[in-house]
């Protein structure tokens, strides 16, 4: 059982939470306003679940997962205090705007904190798919990029919690940007070529008996 601190209550904070306190988590929603439509919102999809704000959601996780704007991580790190010992999973996409000077929230997080513990997961499918990861009564697959083993570890974990199959190792901090533009196959396969929403990844192999 991890305790979870979700930073950003939106569409993907949302479902993401609501997976995880199913499956026995402990899970926090930190939020810069609880009374924002999409806080409330949240509150009305997972009844009970606890909002604090963002400093003190990120004190008591020892999971800190990233659901905002990806630019809005320079404004947040000044308020996620000490995160020593801590995971971050990075679930940001920039597909519109980034934190400039750096290239994904993944490697501000990295640089400004230091942090090693970081890993870009959950970002690579619709919220949709997220709440519910099954197809045809199978699961489909996540897939999670960085460096650090036991990030990827924890994520890795957490995606099979929700019920999605594998959560493939995508490889290290030089396949984070490649891993980001996965999700921009899937948002053009949706929404730019209107193939819908209802469609996610699933990795096949051919048995090798
Ligand atoms: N939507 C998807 O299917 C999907 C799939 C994969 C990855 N992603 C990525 O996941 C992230 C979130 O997407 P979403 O669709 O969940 O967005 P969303 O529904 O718009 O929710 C964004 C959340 O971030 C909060 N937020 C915005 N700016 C903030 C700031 N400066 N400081 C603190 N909190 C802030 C918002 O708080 P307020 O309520 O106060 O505005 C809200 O809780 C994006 O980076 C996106 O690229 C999205």
């Amino acid at each position: 059982m991890f305790k979870i601190a979700i930073i950003g209550a939106g569409n993907v904070g949302s479902a993401l939470g609501k997976g995880w306190l199913s499956s026995g988590h402990q899970v926090v929603f930190g939020v810069r306003d609880p009374q924002s439509s999409k806080t409330q919102k949240a509150l009305t999809i997972i009844p009970g679940a606890k909002v604090l704000s963002i400093t003190d959601a990120t004190k008591i996780a020892d999971v800190i997962v990233i659901t905002t704007p990806p630019e809005a991580i320079l404004e947040l790190l000044q308020h996620l205090g000490d995160i020593t010992g801590k995971v971050v999973i990075d679930t940001t996409n920039s597909v519109r705007t980034r934190p400039e000077p750096f290239a994904t929230a993944y490697h501000a997080i990295k640089e400004i904190t230091n942090t090693e513990d970081v890993v870009k997961c959950f970002n690579s499918t619709g919220f949709e798919n997220m709440l519910n990861p099954i197809y045809q009564g199978e699961g489909i697959d996540m897939f999670a990029a960085g460096n650090s083993k036991n990030a990827k570890q924890v994520a890795q974990q957490l995606a099979k919690d929700i019920g999605f199959a594998t959560c493939y190792d995508f490889g290290g901090d030089d396949k984070v940007e490649l891993l980001e533009k996965f999700a921009l196959s899937w948002i053009n396969l949706t929404i730019l070529q209107g193939h819908g929403r209802n469609l996610a990844f699933k990795v096949v192999k051919r048995s090798s008996h």
